[in-house]
C-alpha cells in the first residue's frame, strides 16, 4: 500500500501488480466509462498532450482542481460518461492526480485501475494473477487522502487469507476501512476532497463513487492505454 505517488520511489514495482486508485473521481469515472461502452482510455499527464488526441478520433477529457478544463469534450464526473456519449469511443483523459498515479506506475508487471465500483472484479483478478500487490493511492498533489486509503483497506480486507501483509500502511488502511465501511459517506464528510467537491456542488458524484461492486469492469494497462479485459469482443 502506497499512500501517494510521491512515495513510489520507495517501492520496487518489478514483479508486482499495481492497483491505481483515485476514488474521487478519476478511476471511478474510468470504470464508469468502460461500463458504458468506452473502447479504450488513454490516461495522460498534461493538458496539451491530451488535447492532441482529438486528432486521433478520441473524446478528450480534462480536470484541474476538480473542474472541467476549458476546450475539452468532458470533465471528470462519472455522470458525463453516459452510453450516449462514450459507447464505442476512445477517451483521452488527464486529471490532477489520478492519471498521474496510473502513469507513474507503468513499470509494474500489471497496472489495474480500481474503484469501489469494480472492487470485486479487481480482487478476483488479483487472486488469479498471484503477483504481489501494491495499491497506489492518487492522493491530492502528493498528499495522503482518506478515500483512496479506504479503498486500499477494502482491497486488503477482501484479500485477507489469500495474501500476507507486507507493510503497516496496508494494516492501517484495513483498520480504517473496517471502522468506516458501514457509513463511508459520513466518515468522509470532513475529508479534504469531499469538502472541495461539495463546495463545487458535486454531491451526487461522491455518493455514486462510494458504491461497491456495481460494474464488472477491469481496466488494465496495455502498452500505452487502458482496456477493459473483461469486455466481451463485439461480433
Ligand atoms: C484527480 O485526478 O485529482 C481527481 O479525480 C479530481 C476530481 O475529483 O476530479
Amino acid at each position: 500500500m502506497c499512500f501517494s505517488p510521491e512515495l513510489l520511489h520507495l517501492y520496487n514495482l518489478k514483479g508486482k501488480a499495481v492497483v491505481a486508485v483515485d476514488i474521487l473521481r478519476a478511476t471511478s469515472t474510468m470504470v464508469t466509462a468502460f461500463a458504458n461502452g468506452a473502447t479504450q482510455i488513454f490516461p495522460v499527464m498534461e493538458l496539451e498532450e491530451c488535447k492532441a488526441y482529438a486528432s486521433h478520433n478520441c473524446l478528450t477529457a480534462a480536470e484541474r482542481e476538480g473542474v472541467k478544463a476549458e476546450g475539452f469534450d468532458l470533465g471528470n464526473s462519472p455522470f458525463s460518461y453516459t452510453p450516449e456519449v462514450v459507447n464505442g469511443k476512445a477517451v483521452a483523459i488527464t486529471t490532477t492526480n489520478g492519471t498521474r498515479a496510473i502513469r507513474l506506475s507503468e513499470q509494474a508487471d500489471e497496472v489495474i485501475v480500481g474503484a469501489f465500483l469494480n472492487l470485486e472484479a479487481v480482487v478476483q483478478y488479483l487472486k488469479k494473477l498471484g503477483l504481489d500487490v501494491l495499491v497506489v493511492c492518487a492522493g491530492w498533489k502528493g498528499n495522503f487522502n482518506l478515500e483512496d486509503t479506504l479503498f486500499a483497506g477494502a482491497v486488503v480486507d477482501r484479500l485477507a487469507g489469500s495474501f500476507e501483509l507486507e507493510n503497516d500502511a496496508a494494516l492501517a488502511s484495513q483498520h480504517l476501512y473496517l471502522e468506516a465501511k458501514s457509513n463511508l459517506l459520513g466518515f468522509l464528510r470532513r475529508s479534504s476532497h469531499v469538502g472541495r467537491l461539495e463546495h463545487l456542488e458535486i454531491h451526487k458524484d461522491i455518493e455514486f463513487c462510494l458504491q461497491h461492486d456495481v460494474f464488472d469492469v477491469l481496466p488494465v494497462w496495455k502498452q500505452d492505454r487502458l482496456v477493459d479485459v473483461l469486455a466481451q469482443p463485439v461480433v
